[in-house]
């Protein structure tokens, strides 16, 4: 697994040891730091694109980092439309990439899909 994360920096020097919990990204495990938020966890695996818009299946990652814009949304532990860059990580967290609303049913995208255009 890729690790994206500045472990050692000129001025900042060394990163502190943190705990390190483990996250399950489409079942797949990735090691993360205990309260970080999980798209901070998820940028330093590599992982850029959380979702996709329902109308015109457009990616989308981390935009603002402050929970404003809910480009980040995924679905957290069965629960669609978390903002993953304001939720903190916790110990065997399940992440699923979001499509469009992140509605399960086939009535209920298709009711989001009218909706969107
Ligand atoms: S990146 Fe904008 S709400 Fe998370």
């Amino acid at each position: 697994m890729e690790n994206y994360r500045v472990l050692h920096h000129p001025i900042l020097r060394d990163a502190p040891d943190r705990q390190t919990v483990t996250i399950y990204y489409e079942g797949r495990p990735i090691e993360a730091y205990m309260g970080e938020p999980i798209a901070s966890a998820l940028m330093a695996s590599g992982i850029r694109v959380f979702r996709n818009t329902i109308g015109r299946h457009e990616p989308r990652g981390v935009f603002c980092a402050i929970g404003r814009c809910t480009d980040c949304m995924m679905i957290v532990n069965g629960q669609p439309n978390v903002r993953t860059c304001v939720t903190p990580v916790e110990d065997g967290m399940s992440l699923e990439f979001q499509h469009g609303s992140g509605q399960t049913t086939e009535a209920e995208v298709g009711a989001s899909a009218e909706k969107d255009g």
